[in-house]
């Protein structure tokens, strides 16, 4: 009984990512932002032929790094970056530490396997199936923040509206907020990827897809400081988020959504040329 409490406790102790749909929301909406050049090497990769559909948006491949996760321990620190919360920068040396790596190396790294036509097929679909999701766990603010080392609020529990049950705050934002979105739009993950995809102006595009992993991982720890912590209390189960939080951080996840999808069309966009 004892293992199996610890069993669980492990399994749901650990961080995800954005769940299961926002990181298929990612990859669509990279999908609707790829160039043909990027689809046809995409296509060769996944399908090993040029006639099917690239589809990076399926959950076996966007969900993929959280299915292995568990086998493969070593992964698990390429989720996230854990920058404190009073950080006046992101400090390589001392947030990504060299021999686990981080999700702003583990970026960097697989970009650079993706990229490299010599390497062997197998080696560069996991670092595709890798990419596609990093990409989406770094532009959720709490993997890239800590505050008095709650790992990215995994160790604050609060009450979501309704809920009898208490939450972590980093599930909140993980499952609930994109939940919450997709709920109000009425609509699928996928089709809402498009309609998030269809509203981005061009000088959105020009400004959201640029900067490095680095600048992106900043980017989510200003959020994550400003606004997903700000009025949440460090401790004690009881505190129900208010509607306004939720409201005022709605849009914040879909643009963090879709900067995400965004960036990481550029970035397979410049690796498959
Ligand atoms: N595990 C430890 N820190 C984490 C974070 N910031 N996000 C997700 N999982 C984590
Ligand atoms: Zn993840
Ligand atoms: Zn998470």
């Amino acid at each position: 009984m004892k293992t199996i409490f610890a069993a669980l406790l492990l399994l749901t102790g650990t961080c995800r990512a954005w769940g299961p749909e926002g990181h298929e929301i990612v990859g669509r909406i990279a999908e609707k932002n790829l160039t043909p050049a990027a689809l046809h090497h995409l296509n060769e990769l996944l399908n090993g032929t040029n006639a099917v559909t690239v589809c990076i948006s399926d959950t076996h491949i966007a969900n993929w790094p959280d299915e292995i996760r568990h086998d493969r321990p070593e992964t698990a620190p390429w989720h996230y970056v854990d920058i404190a919360f009073d950080a006046e920068k992101f400090d390589r040396d001392h947030d990504c530490l060299a021999h686990t790596g981080c999700v702003v190396s583990a970026i960097e790294q697989f970009t650079q396997v993706l990229a490299d036509k010599q390497t062997n097929t197998a080696a560069r679909l996991e670092a595709l199936k890798f990419l596609v999701h990093f990409v989406g766990d770094i532009h959720m603010p709490l993997h890239c923040a800590q505050r008095h080392d709650d790992h990215g609020g995994n160790m604050v529990w609060v009450r979501w509206p309704g809920e009898p049950k208490a939450a972590k705050l980093h599930g909140i934002w993980d499952v609930n907020f994109v939940q919450t979105n997709l709920h109000e739009s009425g609509l699928a993950p996928l089709p809402y990827a498009d309609q998030l995809s269809g509203k981005i102006t061009p000088e959105q595009s020009a400004t959201w897809s640029t900067g490095t992993p680095a600048d992106w991982a900043w980017e989510s720890h200003r959020i994550a400081v400003t606004k997903v912590y700000a009025g949440i209390p460090a401790y004690g189960s009881a505190f129900v988020i208010p509607a306004e939080y939720i409201k005022a951080n709605q849009p914040v996840v879909a643009e963090q959504l879709t900067k995400a999808g965004l960036r990481l069309a550029r970035l397979l966009n410049e690796a498959l040329r």
